[in-house]
């Protein structure tokens, strides 16, 4: 599927190969795990591909030059719980040095809104580009919650990275929040009666940490 506007969909074929390999039902939990931390750190490059630059003086073995370095306060990764975790080592593996928040959603079964349980983030956000992370941007009931309170807490400047995305999380969240572009490795088709992805890769928190 073409990727709407705002949604950069990411076709390396490296990312394309590693996510069929994720949409296999018989992938083991441990491959499963190690896709999606690798797939993380290639959209991790793509997203963090226009960060501001400055120059420094820097003195190498042979005389002394000007070169590049990122300019600016470190980056923040903030993974909504619990299967953003599954791609947080994946993108510090690129930015070691960045902070790190954490969202905890759970969806009221009743109601279906997104209730908050934890909320945890670095000091200045407000100075900071943030770096949602999720694997699937599905209803996008919780990325639409996360992305609020993380701009309640100062965020202003915000992407939101995620594996899998279907067409209806991608227009809510780009209806409620369109200052936030997302990056994502494929869009599916749509969701089915239970709110999954299709034809998608079930249920990634199971499928990451081997529950059900
Ligand atoms: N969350 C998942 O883990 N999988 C889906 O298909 C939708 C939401």
């Amino acid at each position: 599927m073409k990727a709407p506007q705002g949604v950069t969909l990411v076709d390396h074929p490296l990312v394309q190969h590693k996510l069929t390999r994720l949409r296999d039902r018989n992938t083991s939990t441990k491959t499963f795990r190690e896709l999606v931390r690798e797939i993380a750190t290639l959209l991790c490059y793509e997203v963090t591909r226009d960060l501001a630059l400055t120059q420094r003086e820097v003195e190498t073995p042979l005389e002394v030059t000007t070169a590049p370095e990122i300019a600016g306060k470190k980056l923040v990764f903030a993974s909504i719980l619990r299967a953003g975790e599954g791609m947080l080592e994946g993108m510090l593996n690129l930015v070691p040095s960045a902070r790190v928040a954490h969202v905890g959603l759970y969806r009221d079964p009743q109601t279906r809104a997104a209730v908050e349980y934890y909320f945890k983030v670095s000091e200045s956000l407000a100075e900071r580009q943030v770096i949602v992370i999720d694997p699937m941007l599905a209803t996008g009931v919780s990325a639409r919650a996360a992305l609020e309170r993380l701009k309640e807490a100062g965020a202003r400047d915000l992407r939101f990275v995620c594996i899998l995305a279907a067409p209806e999380g991608i227009e809510a969240l780009r209806g409620d929040h369109p200052d936030v572009p997302i990056w994502c490795a494929g869009i599916d088709r749509g969701l089915d009666d239970h709110g999954y992805i299709v034809p998608g890769l079930g249920d990634a928190g199971d499928r990451l940490y081997g529950t059900r």
